[in-house]
């Protein structure tokens, strides 16, 4: 058998998840770890550019390995761990930077966007990419999964290691953005597409009177039968074949078709809430410092021949 092909994705915790995070980003990768040899990392360092509240970043830090775990990722199968805890990506990150250029730097996106927003950006957001470019390379990852908005760091990534490759010779594998995009986008209550800053989310791991509360505020316009701002929710959660007889049965009957909606997101989210209520923060702890462990073997690996390359080892 052909070996597994490394992915290595990496987390920033979003806050309370919605089913759009939940079909958007969980699911696929839940669906696909297995089949890779997979790294899964919370970015905590990454977190830092934005993050001034120790308290809550611990909780996000806790609250990201539990969704995830959750949600369906096996913490047998995977490399879970968090950045903080593998010095070596700090370490890297400072390597690379010392190889690109500034003005190369100044056209990420999420700095651009501060700035363009007449907003101070600091050093840690400045660097961010090379800090990814650094988590990726270090595990050889040829495959990272991530939204379309990470699109362009992935490109840093690769350019980074080849920067690296030809001043230093061949160190790093070229890694590829695997862009998730199964579902396309998740509608929200309001028929735009479903995020927390537009507040027409319907929560995740919500109990079912939030799931009904969100699921009753779908906006629906009388002009047809079919409310479609409902239909397009539901077609997540049962085959479309199943939704043309229910709809069918109940034309014009909203109320019933929302009824419906809330009993399957119930049907989906409930083991899902369940599972997410058993897991402990000592799980937590235990599983990070598994992965924590497993990881810096690995890093450490790839730093001993990179301090040789550049000329520190001595
Ligand atoms: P939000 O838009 O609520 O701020 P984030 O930007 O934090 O969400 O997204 C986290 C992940 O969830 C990303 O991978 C993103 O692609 C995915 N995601 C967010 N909203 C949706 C949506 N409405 N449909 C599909 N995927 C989504
Ligand atoms: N920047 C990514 C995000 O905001 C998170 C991330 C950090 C990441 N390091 C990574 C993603 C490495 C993929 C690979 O979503």
């Amino acid at each position: 058998m052909a070996p597994k092909q490394r992915l290595l994705t990496g987390l920033q915790s979003s806050g309370t998840l919605h089913i759009g995070n939940y079909f958007g980003a969980l699911k696929p990768f839940a669906d696909m770890h297995k089949e890779y040899e997979s790294h899964l990392m919370v970015a905590d360092y990454h977190a830092l550019t934005t993050m001034r509240d120790p308290e809550l970043l611990r909780e996000n830090i806790r609250n990201t390995v539990k969704d995830y775990i959750a949600t369906g990722v096996d913490p047998e199968k995977v490399i879970l761990f968090k950045q903080s805890d593998v010095l070596q990506h700090t370490e890297l990150a400072w390597i690379f930077e010392c190889l690109v250029t500034v003005p190369f730097l100044m056209q990420a996106h999420a700095y651009k966007d501060k700035v363009a927003k007449g907003l101070e950006a600091n050093a840690g957001l400045f660097n961010y990419p090379m800090l990814m470019a650094a988590d990726i390379l270090l595990y050889d990852a040829e495959v990272v999964p991530v939204g379309e908005d990470q699109r362009q760091h992935i490109e840093y990534a690769r350019e980074a290691a080849n920067k690296f490759n030809n001043t230093f010779g061949t160190t790093f594998a070229t890694p590829q953005e695997r862009i998730l995009e199964a579902v396309g986008i998740v509608p929200g209550t309001d028929g735009q597409k479903m995020s927390k800053s537009y507040k027409n989310t319907i929560p995740l791991f919500g109990t079912k009177d939030e799931i009904t509360k969100s699921v009753m505020s779908i906006v629906t316009d009388s002009s047809g039968d079919r409310p479609e701002n409902v239909y397009q929710i539901h077609k997540l959660f049962r085959s479309e074949s199943e939704l043309e007889t229910l709809y069918n049965e109940n034309a014009g009957n909203y109320k019933a078709l929302k009824e419906a909606l809330v009993e399957d997101i119930e049907n989906v989210i409930a083991p899902m809430r369940e599972k997410r209520n058993t897991i402990t923060d000592e799980d937590v702890a235990n599983i990070l410092a598994r992965g924590g462990i497993q990881a810096r073997e690995r890093a450490e690996e790839k730093m001993i021949e990179v301090r040789k390359k550049i000329g520190v080892t001595l």
